[in-house]
């Protein structure tokens, strides 16, 4: 694990430049503690504020590259460290004091936050498209957004609940508009991600990093990430080490070819700047001069070019369907509010 990228995967994500690029590391830190974690992480967002008062702990942050000074990186690897989080005079103390295993830490990881919750809001569009599915996810860390035939639903609507599925995975929703929530779970022929650094199921290293990213405070969201992690790994996804803007034709080479395909992420196209995501366009485009190809975006506002909203919906991601916004989504799954 080697590369710098990651952006605060939050609630409140409004796309916080997440390379610190123009900000100073104080800044950043006062900027997460505000922006994002207030009202949400109390212990982060204290310890966010202890940084960013800290002349010896941003002095250290800055011999990194600007990209590995991201708060939920050092956050991250205190937590993969066994450091402790509850009290910003020991977190300070560990940082300084354990420097060496701190930055080695950041610099060998970076951010890839799997929720799994997400499926909740891509299910509705999934089983809408002709069935089987090939389900190709860039993107993917550990692969958890694949399963969406795995995991069970229950949507909360104006008209009471929509439950779906019997999996030991619980994905509540809230559903506002016309959503088309399926009867049925989508059939699912065969599924594969693509990632820069694919992490494993079955590596417990890799287990305790993603956990490690999930905020203290969120505990339904590290059960959840327990229980599909379980789920996931009695049948681990095949992921390829690559990069989305070169390596997704040789991985679709392998779709079945009586299979409806998806090419879908979540949470990635923002690491990317506008002239990837441009070219991330024509990738798909390129690829289908020769397969019909269904592009499923699930990204924060202002990422997919023409997947827009006007105005845009402040902390949430957009859903669309090759660039046609379908739904507003809650960035971890929670809700789903159909566009009429
Ligand atoms: C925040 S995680 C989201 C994971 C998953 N899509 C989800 O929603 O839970 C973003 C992932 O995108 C990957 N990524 C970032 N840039 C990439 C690129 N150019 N090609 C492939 N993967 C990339 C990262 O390694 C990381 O695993």
């Amino acid at each position: 694990m080697d590369v710098s990228c990651g952006f605060q995967d939050s609630y409140r994500h409004q796309m916080t430049d997440w390379t610190g690029a123009g900000r100073t590391t104080a800044e950043l830190y006062l900027r997460m503690a505000g922006h994002e974690l207030h009202g949400i992480s109390p212990s982060y967002e204290a310890l966010c504020h202890a940084v960013s008062d800290s002349r010896a702990v941003c002095a250290l942050l800055d011999q990194l590259p600007s990209g590995k000074r991201q708060p939920n990186l050092l956050l991250g690897a205190v937590r993969f460290l066994g450091g402790p989080v509850g009290d910003p005079a020991a977190f300070l103390s560990f940082v300084t004091s354990g420097w060496d295993g701190v930055a080695e830490t950041m610099m060998t990881h970076r951010t890839q936050t799997n929720e799994p919750g997400r499926c909740a809001t891509l299910l509705p569009l999934l089983a809408s498209l002709p069935q089987p599915l090939a389900l190709v996810e860039v993107g993917a860390s550990a692969g958890l957004c694949l399963y969406p035939d795995k995991y069970s639903y229950r949507y909360s609507t104006s008209r009471g609940e929509h439950r779906l599925g019997d999996g030991e995975v619980l994905l509540s929703c809230s559903v506002t508009g016309p959503a088309p929530l399926p009867d049925h779970l989508p059939e699912v022929l065969w599924r594969a991600g693509l990632d820069l650094n694919p992490l494993q199921v079955n590596l417990a290293d890799d287990r305790r990093w993603l956990a490690s990213l999930i905020w203290p405070e969120q505990v339904d969201r590290a059960e959840r990430l327990d229980l599909a992690l379980a789920v996931v790994a009695a049948d681990p996804p095949r992921l390829d080490t690559g990069d989305l803007l070169t390596d997704l034709p040789g991985l679709l080479a392998d779709a079945p070819p009586d299979a409806t395909v998806v090419v879908f992420h979540s949470a990635v196209l923002a690491y990317l700047n506008k002239e990837q995501r441009n070219r991330f366009t024509e990738v798909i485009r390129e690829l289908r001069r020769s397969r019909v190809i269904h592009w499923v975006s699930n990204e924060a506002p202002g990422v997919i070019s023409g997947a827009d909203l006007d105005p845009r919906p402040q902390g949430r991601f957009i859903l669309a369907h090759d660039q046609v916004p379908v739904a507003v989504t809650g960035p971890h799954g929670h809700s789903l509010a159909w566009v009429p």
